[in-house]
């Protein structure tokens, strides 16, 4: 069994497990960035960080066409009911952990704000540590940096997928610092070059990753995959 990783540009992945297909937060309509459209993205579970525009924006079209599984905070979740009539959700909240039939998935925090497009309030922003079985992966989605990181870290983390960005989450220079409380094996970049105001050069990014921690860096264009082994 492997497990791949697809960037879909921005904050959006795709996540391909054994047979299951696992989104997070699908925002391709309105990305420059995206590979192609939400139309030709298939999904069994949608994963869902926080309520802003650029991470829920093709939750409804997506879940839908396929009857994906939304899992997210509960405020979302009951949103998503409410509003939009998704009745497959999964509802949590930070620090819980639930079985899912691609493994384990656990709520983490991340410093940021968290409001749905409509105004009403999507509760706490979240990142995910999941365990698939080749290793656990952490989303950090949008944050900051924050001294926990430490904890998220001590299971052992495969894969660090972190924020470069800046502006709206942390940036290159705090990315770096997060990857020695976290301690992945590998890191990937996300959150950046999707506009303007977000540009970060990633060559850079993966140089100071080499020369100052412990983790691989890999630098992925949009519809680029990496493989769990
Ligand atoms: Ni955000
Ligand atoms: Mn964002």
């Amino acid at each position: 069994m492997t497990t791949e990783l697809t960037w879909l540009g921005h904050g959006s992945w795709l996540i391909r497990s054994g047979e299951h297909r696992i989104v997070l937060d699908p925002f391709l309509t309105n990305s420059p960035t995206a590979p192609f459209s939400v139309d030709e993205l298939e999904a069994d579970y949608i994963l869902v960080s926080h309520g802003h525009f650029d991470h829920v924006d093709d939750i409804v079209p997506l879940a839908s066409r396929c009857s994906a599984t939304v899992i997210g905070v509960f405020e979302i979740t009951t949103w998503l009911e409410s509003k939009h009539g998704i009745t497959a959700t999964e509802p949590m909240n930070l620090g819980g952990e639930i079985e899912l039939p691609f493994g384990r998935v656990k709520m983490v925090q991340a410093t940021h704000s968290s409001v749905l497009p409509d105004g009403n309030s999507g509760g706490v922003p979240a990142g995910f540590v999941v365990s698939f079985p080749e290793g656990k992966v952490y989303f950090a989605c949008d944050t900051g940096l924050f001294l926990d990181m430490q904890l998220i870290g001590k299971p052992g983390i495969e894969l660090a997928v972190l924020p470069i960005g800046d502006r709206f989450t942390m940036g290159p220079a705090d990315s770096i610092e997060a990857i020695k409380l976290v301690k992945p094996n590998r890191v990937v970049p996300a959150h950046y070059n999707t506009w303007p105001p977000i540009e970060q050069d990633a060559n850079a990014w993966a140089e100071s990753v080499r020369s100052e921690t412990g983790a691989e860096p890999v630098v992925l264009e949009p519809g680029e995959s990496i493989t769990l082994e």
